[in-house]
């Protein structure tokens, strides 16, 4: 299903669409601030984890103008980097951080099947963005994401999920909506567990649910029992 994605479909889209919390959210922007509040405190649920992520710098990936940089990432983290491949989205993002734009670092003006990091993050924060890549880019990019993980970084996904339990596609903005099982396969194959997964509370009917997941990566068990004989 995710074969019919075209990233220029896609991103002639985008391109179409103005920068406001409104356009990023496809008409639904008065739902922005209830999405904050459940990642907010999903975000502190990881904080409380045994083995939790540090506070340094976070990645919001296809950040659109900043919302999620803005209210759930800055007040967390000392420095957030973007990755959003859109000029006119991209142009907005200090404009709409306002007071805390000198925290904002990195603008990665590249798509998430291209990113190339530039450093370690504490939490990259992916959100109604991973529908745009097909499922093998999808996988390299997560990979990608894993091995750019700070010690005890984790990648959060919050994604619509289809009540279906089928992939759906969207051929207007050349986007996908997958199914629980088909993320939860999309995660083995990138050796990522869950450590976290919660359904977003308090949306409105008649939308997809969205769920959140926390992932860190699965322990190499061939390396571990290597280093345990080298111990012996
Ligand atoms: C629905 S908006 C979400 C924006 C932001 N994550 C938020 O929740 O406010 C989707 C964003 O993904 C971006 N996008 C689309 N295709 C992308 C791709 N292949 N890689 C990275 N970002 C992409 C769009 O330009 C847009 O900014």
């Amino acid at each position: 299903m995710s074969k019919r994605i075209n990233y220029e479909k896609a991103l002639e889209y985008w391109s179409e669409i103005p920068a406001t919390v409104d356009g990023v959210l496809g008409g639904f922007g008065f739902i922005s601030d209830i999405d904050i509040v459940g990642s907010t405190q999903f975000l502190q649920s990881l904080f409380s984890l045994e083995n939790s992520p540090g506070r340094e710098v976070a990645l919001d990936c296809g950040a659109g103008i900043g919302r999620i940089t803005k209210h759930l990432l800055l007040p967390h983290f000392n420095k957030v980097d973007v990755i959003e491949p859109d000029q006119k989205f991209l142009n907005e993002i200090l404009n709409y951080v306002g007071e805390n734009s000198s925290n904002v670092g990195k603008l990665y003006h590249t798509s998430l099947q291209d990113f190339q990091p530039e450093r370690k993050y504490d939490v990259i924060w992916n959100q109604w963005v991973l529908g745009y890549l097909k499922d093998e880019d999808l996988v390299s990019y997560l990979i990608t994401c894993r091995n750019t993980l700070a010690e005890n970084g984790v990648i959060v996904v919050k994604e619509n999920i289809t009540s279906s339990g089928k992939t759906e596609a969207d051929d207007a903005d050349s986007s996908v909506t997958r199914c629980l099982k088909q993320y939860t396969k999309i995660f083995k194959q990138a050796k990522l567990k869950r450590v976290k997964q919660c359904k977003q509370t308090n949306f409105p009917n008649g939308i997809y649910p969205v769920y959140m997941f926390a992932l860190i990566p699965v322990k190499d068990h061939v390396s571990e029992n290597k280093h345990e004989n080298d111990l012996l």
